[in-house]
């Protein structure tokens, strides 16, 4: 096929909602955007590791401790998941790394910001994971096919992580007066946060214009964050908890609430290095990067040794 009939099959395919596959033919720019995308997707779910990973050890029972554990666990597994899917766009594993590590690949801004208490954890499940799934959703049916086959187990495991987080801030705010001022604290400090992890408003976010043509999203950052201050405001009102947003107001017309503008400064600052933890947490994965190269250099000594038996 000439170039004109392979670009006019790629259309054809996107028209019909067929998935692009590996050995599909594709534009470079659609390439590169998904492999900017699944693998700032995969570095978001590792880093994500971290600032759950710091209250492992001082859960409040085995209970939690194990809920917790198995959590942090499924985020390793997703990117894992999405590194693979990266990779068949035909970037290396390696190569996904060493963006990460020298601070050019960017991850999710909301992994930059501390975890200072227990009630940060059911924070971070029910908002953080809960904005996740409903970004996520519409990815089962994003456009090439490893990364929406990724999604659908992904999405499964993040339902579960967005109701154990609800499940604790339910508990905390049912308890004492401390406990309850403590869900209420987590929830002031991760509520705007979490509103930035949709992204810039439409008008400025530069990749949505080729992803909705492409139908890598099928939704715009502005549409999802809407719908997760919808069907979140219900939620922290049932437990008793305050969102902290004084122009917070349902609009009959919209069927929606109007709620405020996040703080678009402190985004950029974050999404360029310089939020709260952003040193921390990379210090903490190049650590770990050093830490397992035995690893990597036995994995390798071995598989040689197999091949020189084999051979
Ligand atoms: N954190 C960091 N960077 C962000 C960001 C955020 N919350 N939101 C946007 N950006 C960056 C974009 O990457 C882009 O920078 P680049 O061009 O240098 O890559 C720039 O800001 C402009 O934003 P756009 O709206 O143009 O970018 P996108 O169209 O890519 O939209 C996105 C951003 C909505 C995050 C989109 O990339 C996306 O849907 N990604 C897949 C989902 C994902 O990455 N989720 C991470 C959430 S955390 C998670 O899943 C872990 C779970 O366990 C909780």
């Amino acid at each position: 096929m000439d170039a004109t009939a392979l670009a006019a099959n790629f259309e054809n395919k996107l028209a019909k909602n067929e998935n692009i596959e590996p050995k599909d033919w594709m534009p470079d720019n659609y390439r590169k955007h998904l492999i900017r995308q699944i693998s700032q997707h995969a570095h978001s779910e590792v880093v994500g590791m971290l600032p759950e990973g710091n209250w492992i050890t001082r859960a409040p029972s085995l209970r939690r401790k194990m809920v917790l554990l198995a959590k942090v666990q499924d985020e390793g597994g997703h990117g894992l998941y999405l590194y693979s899917a990266a990779e068949t766009l035909g970037i290396s594993r390696e190569e996904l790394l060493h963006q990460l590590l020298s601070g050019k690949a960017k991850y999710s801004s909301i992994f930059n910001y501390p975890t200072l208490s227990w009630a940060d954890m059911g924070a971070i499940g029910w908002l953080v994971d809960g904005a996740a799934i409903m970004n996520q959703v519409m990815l089962q049916r994003t456009s090439y096919g490893p990364y929406a086959r990724a999604m659908v187990r992904i999405c499964k495991e993040e339902s579960f992580h967005q109701r154990q987080g609800y499940e604790i801030m339910s508990v905390l705010a049912a308890g004492s007066p401390e406990q309850k001022a403590m869900a209420q604290d987590a929830l002031n400090r991760f509520w705007w946060p979490t509103l930035m992890m949709f992204g810039p408003s439409d008008a400025n976010s530069a990749n949505s214009e080729n992803a909705i043509k492409w139908k890598i999203k099928r939704e715009s950052n502005d549409q999802l964050r809407q719908r997760f201050v919808n069907q979140t405001i219900p939620q922290a009102e049932l437990i008793g908890l305050t969102i902290p947003d004084a122009q917070l107001k349902w609009n009959e017309a919209k069927q929606g609430y109007d709620f405020g503008e996040p703080d678009w400064e402190e985004f950029n600052q974050v999404i360029h290095g310089n939020g709260p933890c952003n040193k921390e947490r990379l210090g903490a994965r190049l650590k770990a990067h050093d830490d397992g190269k035995w690893v990597r250099e036995a994995a390798a000594a071995y598989a040689s040794k197999r091949k020189l038996v084999a051979a």
